[in-house]
């Protein structure tokens, strides 16, 4: 499975809205805000929903030229550490095939060993447990989130479900893609 991960551009919204308003991708989500329309992710993409402590980015997943999933990013920094929080979706009849980690795979390998961000950060409704195997095959751990801060998501995001938030790191990451080549170069085959 090799997906074509790349920015995500103005033509590509209304494939990406199909796939986000998708019953079975909803279900995993948070409750889309009426006023989340495709003019207000024409103006994210462009920058120009950019402030100075944060930065959006997208990116669009595609097999044979179709677009098939994509990938979210919010951009900022903390204690001069770069951190991204990441959110993914992809439709549900490309489920169970890896495609998922393999855009993240390529993603990370970028945001990780190549641009020194310190973390990625994602958070998925506890009774998401595909999305679970899927962050701890690509190496996340579970981070806390103060129940205060909790329930301020929760409400913010407009959805009842508990939240779990996970965490990469670039020091995992990196020691998790070395030990796979190493494992290719000796003939042990692991893929995600
Ligand atoms: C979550 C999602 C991105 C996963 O993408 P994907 O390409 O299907 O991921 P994978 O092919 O790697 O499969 C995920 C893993 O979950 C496993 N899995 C599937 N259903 C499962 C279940 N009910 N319980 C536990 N694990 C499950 C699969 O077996 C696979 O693990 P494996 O590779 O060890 O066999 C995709 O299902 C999706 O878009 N879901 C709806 C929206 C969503 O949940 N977005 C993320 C919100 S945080």
């Amino acid at each position: 499975m090799n997906p074509e991960i790349r920015d995500m551009a103005p033509a590509d919204i209304d494939a990406v809205f199909r796939i986000r308003q998708d019953p079975a991708v909803a279900r995993n989500q948070y409750r889309i805000h009426p006023s989340e329309n495709a003019e207000v992710w024409r103006a994210r993409l462009l920058g120009l929903a950019d402030t100075a402590i944060y930065r959006y980015k997208y990116s669009t997943i595609s097999l044979d030229n179709t677009i098939v999933g994509y990938i979210s990013q919010i951009h900022t920094e903390s204690a001069g550490q770069k951190i991204v929080q990441c959110g993914w979706n992809l439709a549900p009849e490309f489920w169970g095939q890896g495609v998922m980690a393999a855009a993240l795979s390529s993603l990370f390998d970028g945001l990780l060993s190549v641009d020194n961000v310190q973390h990625v950060f994602a958070d998925c409704f506890r009774d998401n447990l595909r999305c679970k195997r899927l962050l701890s095959k690509l190496g996340f751990v579970p981070n806390a989130i103060l129940i205060h801060h909790r329930i301020i998501i929760a409400a913010a995001m407009r959805c009842l479900h508990w939240i779990d938030r996970y965490r990469l790191d670039r020091n995992t990451w990196n020691h998790l893609r070395a030990n796979q080549i190493t494992k290719q170069t000796t003939g042990v085959a692991e893929q995600f």
